[in-house]
This record gives C-alpha cells, structure tokens and sequence, in this order.
C-alpha cells in the first residue's frame, strides 16, 4: 500500500515535470505564446576560483576541472575546506574580438575560509551582487551546445530589449560531466 502511494507520488510529480506550458488552463482556453524565453534572477555577491581553459575542446575542460579539484584539495590540507561539490561550475566564454577565451570557476559557498591568493593557476573570484539573465537546456553539456544556445539567449534579449554585454556568456552546470542527466544554463549578466 504504502509502496503503491510512493510510486503514484513519483509517477505523479513525472507527470508534472513532464507537462509544462499551458497545462494550468484546462479545456477552452485563449491561446498565447511565451515572449520572454528566459528567467531574470538575482545573485547575491559570491566568490569562486578559477582557472583558464586552454581550448573548447572537452579535454581542456576536463583538464581544467582536475587543476580546481587538485587546487582544492592542497587548499584543504593546508586548512581552508575549499568544497569539491558545489554547484554550479561556470564555463565564461569571452568570444567578442580575437581568439575566444574560457575559464572555468567553481562556486565557493559563503562564509568559506579562504586562502590569500598565492596559486598562480587558480585564481580567487568575488563577483558582486547582479542580474543574470538564464536560459535552460538539457543534454550533455559541449562548448557547441552552449554556443548554440547562447545564440538564442541573446536573441531573445535582443527582442526583449533588455541591455547585456555582448561580448561573454556563461553556461553553468550543474552535475559531473559524466552524469546520465543534465540541467544546464547559459548565464548572460545584465548591463
Ligand atoms: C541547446 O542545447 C540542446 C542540448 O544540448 C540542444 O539539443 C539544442 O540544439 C541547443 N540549441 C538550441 C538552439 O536550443
């Protein structure tokens, strides 16, 4: 009984995950589409490390990944507890003039003690309080997927005539490369 009602809670929230859009107006209803393809959020000031990414190829990221897991770990031997699991990590591509450039940060949750910054390939971040405009996408994360949907971000701010800067994006993920699902997003910060 009680394993028939845990497996129709579960089937029921799939349901619900699985039904979005217009879902909350049953039967005759006036049909609209949705203008802003996008989620406006706040983040509070925050702080993160990191370190450059060499190319958009997955093993440079991959590299980059082992650089701020091994940074972390010699930062909590020494008695700083730099978590290994917090989310998201950020890739920020910078592809306005020149060559692309990338980084990849880990978020370092408040009230981490820090280390002085003393590691000349890991770099320690504070970001101030900002607007980052969002936009959501599944799959395995790749730089191309990210490109692609970045492209529709700034589209859609574009039309929104909201002000950004042209020239970055982020795309945060926020599971293990390796992982069998993915929630990722592209950040775009307000100008
Ligand atoms: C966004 O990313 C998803 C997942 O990788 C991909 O299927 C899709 O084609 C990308 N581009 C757009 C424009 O949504």
């Amino acid at each position: 009984m009680i394993m028939a009602q845990i497996m129709f809670a579960l089937f029921a929230l799939f349901l619900v995950s699985v039904c979005t859009g217009q879902d909350f107006c049953v039967g005759k209803c006036p049909h609209y589409k949705v203008l802003e393809d996008f989620e406006v959020r706040l983040y509070d000031a925050s702080t993160w490390i990191t370190t450059k990414v060499d190319s958009s190829q997955a093993s440079d990221v991959l590299a980059a990944n082992s650089q701020l897991k091994d940074y972390a770990k010699k930062q909590t031997e020494a008695g700083f507890e730099i978590p290994t699991d917090s989310w998201p990590a950020l890739i920020k591509v910078k592809d306005g003039k020149g060559d692309p450039e990338f980084s990849l940060s880990w978020f370092v949750p408040p009230a981490t003690k820090t280390p002085e910054d003393s590691d000349p390939l890991v770099q320690l971040e504070s970001k101030p309080e900002a607007t980052v405009y969002v936009r959501v996408f599944g799959g395995t994360p790749s730089i191309q997927s990210g490109q692609e949907n970045a492209t529709k971000l700034r589209e859609a701010l574009i039309t929104a005539g909201k002000n950004f800067d042209h020239d970055i994006y982020s795309g945060a993920a926020y599971e293990s490369y390796f992982s069998p699902a993915h929630h990722n997003e592209i950040w775009i910060y307000a100008a």
